[in-house]
């Protein structure tokens, strides 16, 4: 496999996808083949099945078929083109959300997500991390989804699930404090990737 596979992760209003897009653009202009791509949505579009009283069972296994998909048809061609990779979450992002924030085994989570992913893991993560009331007040004025009507308590477990996640791999996870302006944040994701760049 040629590629690098990046992955950002974070609440959501943390700034995945504007990090995401600034970081496409700036490998872009660096004459590299890039491919930005999300969850949920890169393999199958899920979203409008992530409806009403969803089992947190049902709610991983409709992540986790999009994200079969979106591996197997998006980011290893990719990668074997030898494209950086970007993908706005990713795998951590179900270990958090239905792992520590919806309960679910993650024993169970990761042995489904093995097969899911072929094993394909990111090569760094950057982990978007600021407090869920910075967050939700970012979001403030786009439509809630499913995550959003959440309360305050379901997002701390999120948060802390994906400093824990962070914590077990610190050579994968880049973590940021997404408090901080765009630019700054952007700059600090540039310092990591340069072992990377050719
Ligand atoms: N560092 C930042 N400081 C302040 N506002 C930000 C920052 N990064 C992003 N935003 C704003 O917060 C909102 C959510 O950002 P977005 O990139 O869509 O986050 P996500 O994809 O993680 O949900 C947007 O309105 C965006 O312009
Ligand atoms: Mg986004």
């Amino acid at each position: 496999m040629k590629g690098v596979f990046l992955t950002l992760e974070g609440l959501d209003g943390s700034g995945k996808s504007t990090q995401a897009r600034l970081l496409a653009r700036f490998l872009e202009e660096r004459g590299l083949k890039v491919r930005l791509t999300r969850e949920p949505g890169g393999g199958i579009e899920v979203r409008s099945l992530l409806r009403g009283d969803l089992s947190p069972e049902a709610e991983y296994l409709l992540f986790s078929a999009d994200r079969a998909e979106h591996v197997r048809k998006v980011i290893l061609p990719a990668l074997e083109e030898g494209a950086f990779v970007v993908s706005d979450r990713y795998l951590d992002s179900s270990l958090a959300y239905q792992g520590y924030g919806r309960g679910l085994p993650l024993p169970w989570l990761e042995e489904v997500a093995e097969r899911v992913t072929l094993g394909l893991r990111p090569h760094l993560t950057f982990l978007l991390d600021l407090p869920p009331e910075e967050a939700l007040r970012r979001i403030g004025k786009r439509a809630k989804d499913r995550f959003e009507e959440e309360g305050l308590a379901f997002f701390r477990r999120v948060r802390e699930g994906y400093l824990h996640l962070a914590r077990l791999e610190p050579g994968r996870f880049v973590v940021l404090d997404a408090t901080r302006s765009v630019g700054e944040v952007q700059g600090e994701i540039r310092t990591h990737l340069k072992a990377l760049l050719p």
